[in-house]
């Protein structure tokens, strides 16, 4: 009906040549859903005239004027393949584009451009022979997501959506996994949607991506969150076992009966070990940023940065450190991780404990649990602050974003130590989108997580902690 009147409404009003086709027909028009300042694609839902260039394509809206009159605005218009620049209305200008198939692209779209657009297209036949499709840009409106892990069951909701839309878990290649959704929850015209997944089966380290999209359109949110394996189950991620991998038959034809092999190729896993000589490294230490927080003065009261800096934090830390020295040798040895290694995330990350509210969590960083800082958001935080548990899972962490690394970057095993620190604070996707091993700073918070922390190891290995088995 729409389309019909508008061109009745066009007939009368004079603007246009009297239509000789009849306009497509389009009782509801296909709605496209986009944000405020987003870029839209919408198509013109008429078939192109076989000839370039187009001869006429036209975007048009119908403005309510005084009076009930409605008056044509015109979003993009081409003659003959150019865009008439002088009839487009001005809120448009640089914003929109045609495509030879007549989609009208419209950037940056504002408050203003929701509603009916028309796309006119005259065919070359006659000057006078025009189609008109309608199609409605509709505003939508999405919301923060909310992501949890609770006694090993991961939680999404977000609430405050139009239209409806789609929740999902997925990993990081975009498989969904088999989570439970709840049914929507519509309170005065916007969506609540809310999944759960249990993850009490996961193992080693598995990233999950809370997606809620409008279907349809590219209106999309995402969360994700990085769940580690219990601390129980660290023994079998230990090296010595014998792991099937392939399992591969072959049928060979009838004649013979059926014949099958079965090839299975086993491969030894290696083993992870975060045991390298952090004396050899080298290392940038503590940035400027660092150095200023946390005042490192000389004796004369002058700045110490880098390398300088994060050995006199260190050394402050030293003493309170020195509580968990059983607890870190012991995980360090029981993992295989360098103990000076666990003595400098703790060092950096809660200076020795210092740092740490009551409860446990950080004092400037209430998301953040324990010694070691285990952001709560995205992990099962296990043990008390203090624990050996936590420690553990510290170190079970920085080991598996070590074979995160050795998965995706072909770096030096020093260059992979670093990239895993890096993620341990600044998320892996962050890490892996860098090319540059030298950068993984660049992504961390003061720029020099890594390079502090390796820095600090190194003066802890001097002093106490340094590995007990040969470095391998
Ligand atoms: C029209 O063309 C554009 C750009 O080539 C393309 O992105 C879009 O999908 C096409 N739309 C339709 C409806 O074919
Ligand atoms: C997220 O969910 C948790 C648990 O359901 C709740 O305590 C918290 O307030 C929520 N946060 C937001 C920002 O909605
Ligand atoms: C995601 O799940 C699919 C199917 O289960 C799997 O093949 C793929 O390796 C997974 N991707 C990651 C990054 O875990
Ligand atoms: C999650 O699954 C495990 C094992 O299947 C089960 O023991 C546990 O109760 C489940 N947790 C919840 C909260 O349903």
């Amino acid at each position: 009906m729409t389309s019909r009147f508008l061109g009745s409404l066009l007939l009368f009003s004079g603007f246009l040549p009297a239509p000789t086709g009849r306009p497509l027909q389009t009782d509801s028009p296909a709605r496209f859903y986009a944000l405020v300042g987003d870029d839209v694609t919408l198509p013109c839902l008429l078939p192109m005239p076989d000839v370039t260039p187009v001869n006429l394509v036209e975007w048009y809206r119908m403005d309510r004027q005084s009076l009930g009159s409605n008056q044509q605005t015109i979003l993009h218009a081409v003659r003959n393949g150019l865009a008439l620049v002088k009839d487009q209305d001005p809120q448009y200008r640089g914003r929109t584009a045609i495509m030879a198939n007549g989609s009208l692209e419209l950037r940056n779209v504002t408050p203003r451009d929701y509603g009916n657009l028309n796309c006119k297209v005259l065919r070359p036949q006659s000057e006078r022979r025009e189609e008109i499709a309608v199609v409605s840009l509709i505003q939508a409106k999405v919301s923060e997501i909310n992501l949890t892990v609770h006694q090993s069951v991961v939680h999404c909701k977000s609430s405050g959506w139009s239209p409806e839309p789609l929740i999902s878990l997925v990993n990081a290649t975009g498989n969904a996994f088999p989570a439970q959704k709840e049914p929507p929850v519509e309170e005065g015209g916007l969506f609540t949607v809310s999944v759960h997944l249990n993850i009490t089966a996961f193992k080693g380290s598995e990233t999950l991506i809370c997606r809620v999209e409008i279907p349809g359109s590219h209106v999309l949110r995402e969360k994700t969150i990085t769940v580690t394996i219990p601390v129980t189950e660290v023994d079998s991620l230990e090296g010595g076992f014998w792991n099937p991998v392939i399992f591969a038959m072959l049928g060979l034809g009838l004649t013979l009966s059926i014949l099958s092999f079965l090839f299975v190729v086993y491969m030894r896993r290696p083993k992870i070990q975060v045991l390298m000589d952090i004396l050899m490294m080298t290392t940038t230490g503590a940035s400027e940023d660092t150095a200023k927080n946390n005042k490192t003065f000389d004796e004369h009261g002058n700045l110490l940065i880098g390398v300088k800096a994060s050995e006199q934090l260190a050394s402050q830390d030293w003493i309170e450190i020195q509580k968990y020295r059983n607890t870190i040798i012991s995980v360090g040895q029981l993992l295989r991780v360098h103990p000076a290694l666990i003595a400098a995330i703790i060092s950096r990350q809660s200076r020795g404990g210092t740092q740490l509210k009551p409860d446990g969590f950080g004092k400037f960083d209430s998301q953040c649990y324990g010694l070691m800082q285990i952001n709560k958001t995205y992990h099962v935080t296990e043990g008390d602050a203090e624990s050996s548990e936590h420690v553990k899972q510290g170190a079970t962490f920085l080991k598996l974003l070590i074979k995160t690394m050795m998965r995706t970057k072909n770096w030096t095993r020093e260059q992979q130590l670093k990239g895993a620190l890096a993620c341990y604070i600044a998320g892996t996707e962050k890490v892996i989108a860098l090319d540059d091993p030298e950068e993984v700073d660049s992504v961390t918070p003061g720029g020099d997580f890594a390079n502090d922390v390796v820095a600090r190891a190194q003066w802890f290995a001097n002093h106490g902690y340094m590995d007990t088995d040969s470095v391998d």
